[in-house]
């Protein structure tokens, strides 16, 4: 059965762990489709991990939406969740519903996510959602704020956590179906996943959310330094230098391809 944002909400229900990862193009989404993961998320951390940009903020709608069709292609089962690249959604209402719009529309997407939860962002998400677009929220470390926030763990002072936790109840009742919650300390996600009926996905906020999820380039260890709070299952980097090391040898050395391999 195709996953919803409802699946996920009885997931919640159920205490049934909900399994998030990125994907940015159609090889990799088709594999983390059949291994049935819940929730692929285009992430604009593909500006970072496939095109070599430095940071999410050069990413384009138009980039975000050749590669979430990509992605779409490859899924029939998981929720496609797609990032809401920077700028496409902070100048106006209508520029948030033309930009999100375009993503369900032209890329196929079931859901957007964006990020951050100050006063005009609500008055979005209650738009996007009354327009029938399912919106994930997404607080806590914000990369799209990087130059005002750095890579740092959010919601450390009283103050900060305070703040970080009516964000995620404000983005709850403005109708977000769920909420990613980045690099916060652990008991704080733990509260607020405690207090909203909505899932909670953590990425490096502990073990309390009703969900993770992670860069997949990190867990692959295509990254040259993931963050502290990812863990990579497989050093994937090292292995692909060795294959194209031994090609490039075959190749020299004329034993790629074989006679009887044309
Ligand atoms: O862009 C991204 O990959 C994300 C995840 C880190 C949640 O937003």
């Amino acid at each position: 059965m195709p996953i919803t944002p409802l699946t996920l909400q009885d997931r919640k229900q159920a205490q049934r762990p909900i399994v998030a990862l990125t994907a940015w193009d159609w090889s990799l989404a088709t594999l983390l489709d059949q291994v049935g993961v819940d929730v692929i998320l285009v992430g604009d951390s593909l500006a970072m991990v496939a095109l070599g940009y430095e940071n999410t903020l050069p990413i384009t709608l138009d980039q975000m939406i050749h590669h979430a069709a990509a992605v779409k292609r490859g899924v029939k089962q998981a929720l496609v969740v797609c990032d809401l690249p920077f700028l496409s959604y902070q100048e106006s209402l209508a520029q948030a519903i033309h930009s999100a719009g375009r993503l369900l529309k032209e890329a196929g997407v079931q859901a957007v996510k964006l990020e951050g939860g100050h006063p005009r962002l609500l008055e979005t998400v209650t738009h996007l959602v009354e327009v029938g677009i399912p919106v994930m929220g997404h607080v806590g470390l914000t990369p799209q704020s990087v130059h005002q926030l750095g890579y740092r763990q959010q919601g450390q002072s009283a103050l900060a956590a305070e703040r970080i936790f009516n964000q995620a109840i404000a983005l709850a009742e403005a109708g977000v179906f769920a909420l990613v919650l980045e690099h916060i300390p652990a008991p704080l996600a733990q509260k607020i996943t405690a207090m909203v009926a909505i899932p909670t996905i953590g990425i490096g906020a502990g073990p309390h959310c009703d969900g993770q999820v992670l860069v997949t380039a990190d867990l692959l260890g295509l990254t040259a330094k993931a963050p502290p709070f990812a863990k990579v299952y497989l050093a994937l980097q090292p292995l692909i230098t060795q294959a194209i090391q031994d090609y490039s040898l075959d190749v020299r050395e004329r034993r790629f391809p074989g006679e009887a391999k044309t």
